[in-house]
């Protein structure tokens, strides 16, 4: 299997984006090494990728597990001057470039378990951690987005850790070859570029829109609803303080938020950063 360096990754992308785009052997997380960087000065749309990952992180807490040249692992800058609620947006979209991406670059389709999960054949492959670092004022509204992106490739079943093989898979798993991971990072940084132009252009926005509707696998799915502890949002006196309610999934709404119906027929809208959600029977 190749090494990820920035000769392979030359190959695919032309040099004055290579510019923007550090390649590393091993790191603790690409996200914490964008960090580092950002606090030292960094261009937008900067790029950070790694063979490795110590310290892998992923949603709500959890580890992403990275091991050694089988996945991509890959930290995108966005510098974004706006309301920080755009996150959850931002990472809806970034969804969509990502299966486009996987798409072009392998000719495998995803669908996206709401809100960042891209899945093939009920199979987590990859997911999405965007985290926000204020620059300089807060009433300014300028922000570091930082989205990572962890994308199994090459790994086989018994790379997964055996609590996750139910419901992790990889494109190797489900396309039956090896992939080369430098043209995928390549396809991915092109689509992640051009969503953000788009983003830009409202009638764009209604584009990205459909495509997530359409290749969402959350819709009309009844699933188990629980709110996120560490987001601050629920009230530990209340005696349903993080407990799981059944639902069932009414759409996506313009601003990426999922619609739901609870059982006494109460309807809410959730964001990501307030609500895990499971199918009622498994990951999905
Ligand atoms: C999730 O599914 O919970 C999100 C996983 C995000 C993993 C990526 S890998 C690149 C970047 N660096 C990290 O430490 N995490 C993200």
């Amino acid at each position: 299997m190749n090494k990820l360096t920035s000769e392979e990754l030359g190959k695919y992308i032309g040099a004055e984006r290579m510019e923007k785009l550090l390649c590393l052997e091993t790191t603790d997380s690409t996200n914490l090494y964008l960090q580092r960087l950002i606090s030292r000065g960094c261009p937008d749309r900067m790029v950070v990728t790694a063979g490795e990952q110590t310290r892998g992180r992923g949603r709500l807490g959890r580890s992403f597990d990275s091991p050694k040249d089988k996945g991509i692992y890959l930290s995108y800058l966005l510098k974004h001057k706006g309301d920080p609620g755009d996150v959850n947006e931002i990472t809806a979209m970034t969804a969509v470039a990502v299966s486009d991406a996987i798409y072009k670059s392998c000719g495998l389709e995803t669908g996206i378990k709401w809100v960042n999960d891209l899945v093939i054949d009920k199979k987590k492959v990859c997911g999405i951690l965007t985290e926000m670092l204020i620059e300089g004022d807060p009433s300014e509204g300028r922000q570091n987005i930082i989205i990572g992106i962890g994308l199994n490739v090459n790994q086989e079943t018994e790379d997964f850790p055996e609590a996750l093989r139910s419901r992790a898979g990889s494109l190797r798993l489900f396309g039956h070859r090896i992939y080369d991971r430098a043209e995928i990072i390549a396809a991915m940084v092109e689509e992640v570029d051009n969503m953000f132009e788009k983003l830009k252009v409202p009638l764009k926005r209604e584009e990205i829109l459909k495509k997530y509707r359409d290749r969402c696998i959350t819709l009309n799915k009844e699933v188990s609803v629980t709110p996120v502890a560490i987001s601050g949002n629920t009230d530990p006196g209340d005696p349903n303080h993080l407990k799981a309610k059944h639902a069932r999934v009414l759409g996506i709404n313009p601003d990426f938020t999922l619609q739901v119906i609870y059982e006494d027929g109460r309807e809410e809208s959730l964001s990501a950063g307030e609500v895990s959600i499971r199918g009622m029977y498994g990951y999905i």
